[in-house]
């Protein structure tokens, strides 16, 4: 496996809004990372760029392995050689990652320069020939681009292209269409699955839609509250999903249309991530409620196939 989390807590001071977390990834696939607002899908993103400081925050617990590399705990000089280089990340909003005040293609140039130690020519023919594999119409023309002349597919195109610009082997990617187009976001998406399978990256995408989910995923961890609740082979989630929270997030795929399939609500609500429910954290919502569900806390249980579920009553349904 090129990355495995193990037990994964991130905590802002008393308060782990990630808790136990625990997936694997390996070169050639995407894992999809589901769940509503809230359930801990950017944090966990951010943990495996070790940005944690950043927002304030820290791993209080578990492991994540790049490689061989144990990156919890690693010192900050180690972590930024491998950000942008071995591991980069995409967010959904590409005027985080852009200067607004740079021409475009010097952006690109930038990760090639630092992490691959390019020259400024070399850097550029590297990044104008980034730019063509993104399918970005005449690469010379826009790298002398500021950010504001371009559309946002493309701008998202131009993140894409500094992600790649250092080498990359992981792409974390964070809902890095959801703020485009529909068509567009379809575009963006086949790009990026072409790209990993051709150069076999490993990508975690992070998504809102089980559509594209279906479309593009080899294997999908499901968060609810923190925890992941359920990671299986993606054919698995989709016919023999088995906690009951994933069960009700495809029931609430309209089927006409999986491209569209965003997901719905569920009845009731996510808990508020500092005021829990004791036991399982899905109880207040859950068909199969029984007394078990109040007092423990139900961890992953894996069985054949990788296939996790954390649910006390798995075996009730
Ligand atoms: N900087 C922070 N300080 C304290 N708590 C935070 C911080 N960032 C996030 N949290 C808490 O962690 C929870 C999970 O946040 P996270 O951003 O990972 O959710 P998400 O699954 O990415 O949601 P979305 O789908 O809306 O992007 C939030 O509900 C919030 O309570
Ligand atoms: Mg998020």
């Amino acid at each position: 496996m090129l990355l495995t989390v193990e037990g994964l807590e991130v905590g802002f001071g008393a308060f782990s809004p990630v808790d136990d977390v625990a997936f694997s990834i390996d070169r050639g696939e995407i894992l999809g990372i589901v769940g509503e607002s809230g359930s801990g899908k950017s944090l966990t993103a951010i943990a495996i760029m070790g940005l944690l400081s950043r927002i304030g925050g820290r791993i209080v617990a578990g492991r994540i392995c790049f490689d061989g590399i144990e990156l919890a705990g690693l010192p900050e000089a180690k972590l930024r050689r491998l950000r942008g280089g071995r591991i980069a990340l995409i967010t959904q909003n590409p005027m985080t990652s852009l200067d607004g005040m740079m021409r475009v293609g010097p952006q690109i140039d930038q990760a090639a320069r630092l992490h691959l130690g390019l020259d400024r020519r070399a850097a550029r023919a590297r990044s104008l020939e980034l730019m063509a594999d993104l399918r970005i119409p005449d690469p010379a023309r826009v790298y002398d681009l500021y950010p504001h002349q371009l559309s946002g597919g493309m701008k998202q195109r131009i993140v894409i292209a500094m992600a790649l610009a250092g080498d990359p082997e992981l792409l974390v990617a964070d809902e890095p269409t959801t703020a485009l187009d529909v068509t567009v976001q379809a575009q963006i998406v086949q790009i990026l699955v072409e790209l990993v399978k051709r150069r076999g990256l490993a990508m975690i995408l992070i998504t809102h839609d089980m559509g594209v989910v279906a479309q593009t995923c080899d294997r999908v961890a499901v968060m609810y509250c923190g925890r992941v609740i359920e990671r299986a082979q993606v054919n698995a989630i989709f016919e023999d999903p088995r906690h009951p929270y994933t069960q009700a997030l495809i029931r609430c795929i309209p089927r006409r249309d999986m491209t569209r399939g965003s997901m719905q609500p569920i009845p009731g609500m996510v808990p508020n991530v500092a005021n829990q429910p004791a036991g399982c954290r899905f109880n207040p919502r859950c068909p199969r409620v029984a007394d078990i569900c109040h007092t423990e806390i139900p961890g992953l249980r894996v069985s054949a196939g990788d296939h996790g579920v954390a649910c006390l009553r798995a075996d009730a349904a």
